[in-house]
């Protein structure tokens, strides 16, 4: 078996966001995708460690903003290397409230969407979250940033916690 198959399935990068009432957090992911046209329904891979995943847990809401091609390495780097438990990745960020009353990540976003979760599937280390469409945004046109670009123009690489984690 070669597993450098699994380098050639194509993503976006996304920042998905949640919240548990006080505490307002983020993370990179590259594991948004469709599931579902009627009702347009929406799945997201996030590893149990991450605070996102704790508050998507609690809220059952949470918000994805998808990214420009020309995001900064350093705002990747913020929310893709950086645990909310240690620092406020919201503190000095455009961000606004959502329909579900999650927050919205604005900043180098070209359109965002609102999820309330209403299906799981435990797989180990990572939760499949699944839920409904509740609000979608186009903010500008522009190109989306992809998991392709970050690797090879942007030369970014993925941490443990992220489902496609290659061991160098
Ligand atoms: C390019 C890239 C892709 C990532 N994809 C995912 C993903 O799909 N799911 C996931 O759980 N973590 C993913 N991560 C890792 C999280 O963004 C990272 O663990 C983050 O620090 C978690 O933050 P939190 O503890 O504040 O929630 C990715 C990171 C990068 C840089």
């Amino acid at each position: 078996m070669d597993t450098k198959v699994l380098h050639k399935i194509s993503y976006g990068l996304y920042i998905v966001s949640s919240f548990d009432g006080q505490k307002l957090n983020g993370q990179i992911a590259n594991t948004v995708f469709q599931v579902t046209s009627t009702p347009p329904r929406i799945a997201v891979c996030l590893n149990k460690e991450n605070l996102t995943h704790s508050l998507v847990e609690k809220s059952g809401v949470l918000s994805i903003s998808i990214l420009e091609q020309d995001t900064p390495f350093k705002f990747i780097g913020l929310f893709g290397f950086r645990s909310g438990r240690e620092i406020d990745k919201f503190a000095g960020l455009n961000y606004k409230t959502g329909k579900t009353g999650a927050p919205i990540v604005m900043d180098y976003a070209l359109a965002y969407m609102e999820i309330k979760v209403t299906m799981k599937a435990d797989a180990d280390t990572h939760t499949l979250f699944i839920g409904t469409l509740e609000d979608a945004r186009i903010l500008k046109e522009g190109t989306p940033l992809t998991y392709d670009y970050y690797h090879r123009v942007l030369k970014g690489k993925a941490p443990k916690t992220a489902p496609t984690y290659i061991k160098e």
